[in-house]
């Protein structure tokens, strides 16, 4: 009989720190209308100083663990999700687990931008399936501010901060039905941070984006992704109770829910509350809509992202 990956836990972290559209306004030329009308968002979460992206990650994870009704000991694969680690290494995964305290497990970090979480989910997801593994944290974590010119208005007002985990089990019962991934690295110069190990100067280490030229392949990618998922499955847009998609632009979000014939009231939006939080945004979603009820047992999530690189895929789920 096959294996599948059941989702038996979520948690999500935000900051504390808030910065409203109207405090943006107080830093650059920029206005709550115009932010609002483009892209939905209202605010975002923001690391502080001393903050730090595995900090979230271990406080999404805690709460993902309590609702799952595990200890830390019991995770035998931890898959991280990000953009923006503490360190070049060891990996946020291994410097999560150590404020875990979990010891032996396989531990790695994942870096397909905002397309992160998907990747997490559908790698995890194959561990589980091959039985390399019982039970899995998998995160989503960034501190996006991090990496923002604060004087770039193209970018500064996108992003924020936050970090979302669920804990997978091995299950008879599905669970994850598929995973879908996807690149294609030709796109490397719409979105990108330049700087790396090669680079010496600073300002190659801020978010560049071509935003409109994004936003169209983001569109259409993701409409693809759609049709490719429900007929991967042999299913139908009516067969889809939820969408869970990665949250960039409300406008990206409503094209994909007409693609799906879906009303908005079936979608989980939250880009107005935590703007764009990459690799963190579906886990973070995913977490308030089966906190408040609205995602219920049984039910058929759709879950997609896309990001740098390009970088796109999708999870579809029986909660
Ligand atoms: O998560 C990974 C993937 N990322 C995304 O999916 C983001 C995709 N892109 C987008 O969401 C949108 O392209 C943006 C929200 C970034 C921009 O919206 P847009 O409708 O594509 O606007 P635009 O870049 O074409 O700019 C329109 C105008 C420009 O002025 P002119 O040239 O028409 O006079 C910009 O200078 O808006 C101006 N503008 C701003 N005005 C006020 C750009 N940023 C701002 C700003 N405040 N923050």
């Amino acid at each position: 009989m096959s294996l599948y990956s059941r989702i038996i836990g979520t948690g999500g972290f935000l900051p504390e720190s808030v910065l409203t559209n109207r405090d943006i306004e107080d830093i650059i030329d920029t206005s709550d209308e115009w932010i609002r009308g483009r892209t939905g968002i209202r605010k975002r979460h923001v690391v502080r100083d001393g903050e730090s992206c595995s900090e979230l990650a271990e406080f999404a994870s805690r709460r993902a663990l309590e609702a799952a009704g595990l200890e830390p000991a019991e995770i035998d694969l931890i898959v991280v999700a990000t953009t923006t680690p503490d360190q070049i290494f060891p990996s946020t995964a291994c410097l999560l687990q150590r404020r875990l305290d979990i010891r032996g497990c396989c531990a790695f970090d994942v870096q397909a931008v905002c397309a992160g979480f998907v990747y997490a989910l559908g790698v995890a997801d194959q561990f589980i399936r091959a039985g390399s593994a019982r039970r899995a944290l998998v995160v989503g974590a960034e501190t996006m501010s991090r990496l923002l010119d604060w004087q770039d208005r193209a970018t500064a007002v996108l992003f924020g901060d936050g970090a979302g985990a669920v804990v997978l089990e091995a299950d008879r019962n599905p669970g994850i039905i598929s995973s879908h991934l996807h690149a294609d690295g030709s796109y490397v110069d719409l979105l990108q941070v330049p700087g790396g190990i090669g680079g010496d100067r600073n300002e190659d280490h801020y978010l560049e984006m071509k935003g409109n030229e994004v936003f169209k392949m983001s569109v259409t990618t993701l409409c693809r992704i759609v049709d490719e998922t429900l007929k991967a499955n042999g299913m139908q847009k009516s067969d889809i109770d939820w969408l869970v998609p990665h949250q960039a632009n409300i406008r990206i979000i409503r094209a994909t829910a007409r693609k799906l014939d879906l009303p908005m009231d079936r979608v989980v939006v939250t880009v107005d509350e935590h703007a764009n939080t990459s690799a963190a945004s579906i886990p973070l979603a995913f977490d308030v809509a089966v906190r408040d009820g609205r995602i219920r047992r049984g039910e058929t999530v759709l879950m997609e992202g896309f990001g740098a690189g390009f970088t796109w895929g999708s999870v579809l789920l029986e909660y």
